[in-house]
């Protein structure tokens, strides 16, 4: 039986006071995402406006650049730009979760935040067990676990995580993210009237790969199934990254339908997004900027002792049989000057690397060089993105198609990353970038009003 160690949060807290100075001055570091101040962040966790606040968390490893027993790292912001560090809630110190606090949802009851997560536990073999776990919290600052909730039922691998909860219908909801023992992925549901026991309702949906990881519902107009799936094969345009990230839009009642399932983002990095509704009614999401499995051991922030970000927060809509995702109107406060305003077309020149760049009245088919290493291409109703492979071998790219003619473009460029939003959000592409640190020069081709705003330019989310 492997040891617990009760000071892990102390250990981490040095971690994060002896390196977070050289990851903070990494060239890469973001000026205004979520990035950690030490090792690895994945997933987001627990999003939730609490009593006004925003609570962002975060899969955590504090003690180097891969994976393993995570923490849950947590933020706080009152706008969803600004975020201040908080002590982080959970650490893997307890028999039920000493592999790792993985991922879980965050609900207010009887004026308590609550958390619920996986505790995973692996022994030196390889065996695992899980356990849904919840923590309290009076005053949204430090966390007391309760203990076991939910053990594994009958017919399901230990590949049984990420429970997300909501209140409808005056009860309790769990969604679980499982593999069923034919190695089927699926998602299961659990009740609850006070949120202490709860009652397994069997399989809410299921179909495709091997494992579907972190679920969420919402509605929007219908009912919304979120989940990143493991598993399913490349076809044409489509599932191009090692795992897919997506949803179904269905009714809870009835059912949701598998061949509904569509891809939420286009780009090379996007993974394990959760959502929340905030006091305005808006439903925001955010996203891991990352893919596990996905080439991440090439990045070249290792050696500064850090890795991911997080992206933007986005307002989910539904339109038609779609979920569109705008970034949050907040995010105009972090404009600053304004670098280009330009109406005669293309444009070619030196930009920084934390800008908004806006093109609108696109009038022909695009092409878009950042810094020479990205590039953007429309032709048609096709949208292609394309970047020097991460293990070095040739280009990758990725691609997906418009519904309407493309009107407008928003890109969202952070030092090492890129979120593109087309025609409001019609369809998304969020990636990571890593160009030579000295060149700046962008290429705009194609007839469209052009318009770039310097972003705050600070280092760190803190
Ligand atoms: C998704 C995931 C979750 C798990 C967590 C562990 O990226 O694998 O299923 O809870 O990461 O960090």
């Amino acid at each position: 039986m492997q040891m617990i160690d009760v000071n892990l949060r102390n250990k981490a807290m040095e971690m994060v006071e002896e390196y977070s100075g050289i990851a903070l001055s990494d060239p890469y570091y973001p000026s205004y995402h979520i990035a950690p101040p030490v090792g690895l962040l994945n997933d987001p966790n627990g999003f939730i406006q609490w009593k006004g606040t925003y609570h962002l968390f975060y899969q955590w490893m504090p003690f180097h650049t891969g994976h393993g027993a995570k923490f849950w790292a947590h933020l706080t912001s009152r706008d969803l730009v600004d975020w201040a560090w908080q002590e982080p809630a959970l650490a893997p110190d307890e028999w039920y979760d000493r592999t790792g606090c993985y991922s879980g949802s965050a609900v207010e009851k009887d004026d308590e935040l609550l958390l619920f997560y996986t505790g995973n536990v692996k022994d030196d073999d390889g065996n695992r067990e899980t356990y849904q776990c919840k923590a309290r919290s009076e005053d949204g600052v430090s966390f007391e676990k309760v203990g076991v909730q939910i053990e594994l039922p009958d017919g399901f691998t230990p590949h049984f995580r990420d429970p997300k909860v909501w209140k409808m219908r005056n009860e309790w909801y769990m969604v679980i993210g499982a593999q069923t023992e034919e190695k089927e992925g699926c998602i299961v549901l659990y009740r609850s009237e006070d949120l202490d026991s709860w009652t397994y309702e069997g399989i809410l949906a299921s179909g495709m790969g091997y494992m579907w990881e972190c679920p969420d519902f919402f509605r929007l107009k219908d009912d919304v199934l979120l989940f990143s799936p493991q598993g399913l094969e490349e076809k044409g345009i489509d599932y191009r990254n090692m795992y897919q990230s997506g949803y179904i839009i269905g009714d809870f009642d009835k059912g949701f339908p598998e061949e509904k399932f569509r891809e939420l983002d286009h780009g090379f990095e996007f993974y394990a997004p959760q959502t929340t509704e905030d006091d305005q009614g808006r439903r925001l999401l955010v996203g891991w900027m990352g893919m596990p499995d996905g080439g991440e051991e090439y990045f070249p922030t290792h050696d500064n002792h850090w890795i991911h970000q997080m992206t933007l927060p986005r307002e989910l809509l539904q339109q038609g049989d779609r979920v569109i995702q705008k970034p949050v109107e907040e995010l105009e406060k972090l404009r600053t000057d304004k670098l280009v305003e330009e109406n005669s077309g293309s444009f070619a020149g030196n930009l920084p690397r934390n800008i908004e760049l806006i093109m609108r009245e696109i009038e022909e088919d695009i092409y878009i060089d950042l810094y020479d290493y990205f590039s953007i291409r429309l032709e048609g109703r096709r949208i292609t993105i394309e970047r020097p492979a991460m293990d070095g071998s040739g280009k990758e790219w990725r691609a997906a198609d418009l519904v309407s003619p493309l009107t407008e473009m928003r890109m969202f460029i952070d030092q090492s990353s890129l979120e593109i939003f087309v025609n409001d959000g019609e369809i998304v592409f969020s990636s990571r970038m890593f160009p030579d640190v000295d060149t700046h020069e962008c290429r705009v081709k194609g007839r469209s009003s052009i318009t770039a705003w310097n972003l705050r330019a600070e280092k760190g989310a803190e």
